[in-house]
């Protein structure tokens, strides 16, 4: 904006400010005409270039970390259907990351769709999935084509409502939501708790450190960052990601199992928005999570009450930290956090696989007609 205020056409207009005469008037009605459009210009491409951003960037890279194997394969596009299977297309891979696409009946037990990501098979597909981020920088991103009748396309997101940016595109187009939320058309949470078919013994990891938090997108206007900033008055926290202490993919459990707490801050505060930072980053690693995120009541219906404490347990970081402190001297009282691990085991999803899984298993059974005005109103 400086750019424009000290343009030639600026000092040609000082300049001419010795000389009154119409020309200057001329001359100031010309300057304010630039002036406004390069600040328009410059606010236009700035807002932009935000949602351009924003829509390619991967927020949380530590999500799908693909350590377990299958990722050496080679996906491919199918070439072939199975007589009587639902043809699946995945418009594109999720922030272009590859897995394999034949796996839901072997890790999942879900049968009958064959997934392709091969577009030239749209005309035949009987669902689209449409992963938002990878469709939201401009509508040219989805088909173009003409819909074959009957195909159904269904709207992929795991990312929270501050994150998805563009939602009216996809006004009047979409059949299915498939998302962490409840009330998706198919709810697929990035986490949940099993009942184990008998007790388990569960061994609480060796414990040397106090807290941890692994922060890839430190974003100072979030709330996370505003509690953090008052608990570590009163707390020594370990950071780790970003410009912290590395915390390479393949380390992430063994690194966190250390500490006795896990900071599972979420980076929105949004229903049912309780992400791989509880069920990976925490659970995974036998670490209690002090989760920051949607409500208690909220948590309650994916895990235990004693399986986390809230921040809005305590009325200031200041009795947070005490408490955690407090537990810190207490290993029967923290001990009781890990009971419910007797019984129940939670299962984090860190693969894109069964997210597909649960597209396929969802569009084989709903088959009624049905399209969703506006994403934008229910999603936030
Ligand atoms: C934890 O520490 C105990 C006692 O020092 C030791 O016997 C045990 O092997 C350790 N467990 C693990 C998982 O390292
Ligand atoms: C899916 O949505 C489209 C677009 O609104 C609509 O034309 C079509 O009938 C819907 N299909 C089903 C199976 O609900």
């Amino acid at each position: 904006m400086t750019c424009s205020l000290s343009s030639p056409a600026a000092d040609m207009a000082s300049k001419a400010q010795t000389a009154p005469s119409w020309k200057t008037f001329v001359f100031y009605i010309l300057i304010s005409f630039l002036t406004s459009f390069s600040v328009f210009t410059v606010l236009r491409g700035a807002s932009k270039a935000r949602v351009d951003k924003i829509c390619t960037k991967v927020e949380t890279p530590t999500m799908y970390y693909t350590g377990e194997s299958d990722s050496k394969k080679t996906p491919r596009g199918t070439t072939s259907t199975i007589e009587g299977e639902l043809v699946i297309l995945l418009w594109t891979w999720p922030f272009g990351q590859r897995f394999p696409l034949d796996q839901c009946a072997r890790i999942h037990g879900i049968s009958g769709c064959t997934f392709t990501v091969d577009r030239s098979w749209y005309s035949r597909a009987d669902a689209v999935i449409l992963h938002h981020r990878d469709v939201c920088s401009s509508k040219t991103q989805l088909p173009q084509e003409p819909r074959p009748f009957n195909q159904r396309w269904v709207w992929f997101n795991l990312e929270s409502p501050r994150h998805s940016p563009n939602l009216h595109f996809m006004d009047n187009l979409i059949n299915l939501t498939l998302n962490y939320r409840r009330d998706s058309d198919i709810f697929s949470p990035y986490g949940l708790v099993e009942r184990t078919k008998s007790p388990q013994d569960f061994r609480i990891p060796n414990k040397t450190k106090l807290v941890a938090w692994a922060v890839s997108n430190w974003d100072p206007t979030l709330t996370r960052v505003a509690y953090y900033n008052q608990l570590k008055n009163h707390l020594n926290i370990d950071m780790y990601g970003g410009r912290n202490r590395p915390l390479p993919p393949g380390k992430t459990i063994s690194t966190i199992s250390q500490y006795k707490f896990y900071l599972a801050f979420e980076n929105s505060l949004n229903q049912d928005y309780i992400t791989e930072k509880l069920w990976h980053n925490s659970l995974l690693s036998g670490t209690l999570p002090v989760v920051l995120g949607p409500t208690r009541e909220n948590y309650e219906l994916f895990l235990p009450s004693d399986a986390f404490i809230h921040v809005n347990d305590f009325p200031s970081a200041k009795e947070l930290a005490a408490y955690l402190h407090f537990l810190d001297a207490n290993d029967e009282q923290y001990g009781r956090y890990f009971e419910w691990r007797k019984r129940l085991q939670p299962i984090g999803y860190t693969d894109w696989t069964i997210h597909y899984c649960k597209a396929c298993q969802a569009l084989r059974q709903q088959l009624n007609y049905k399209t969703i005005p506006s994403i934008a109103k229910w999603y936030k």
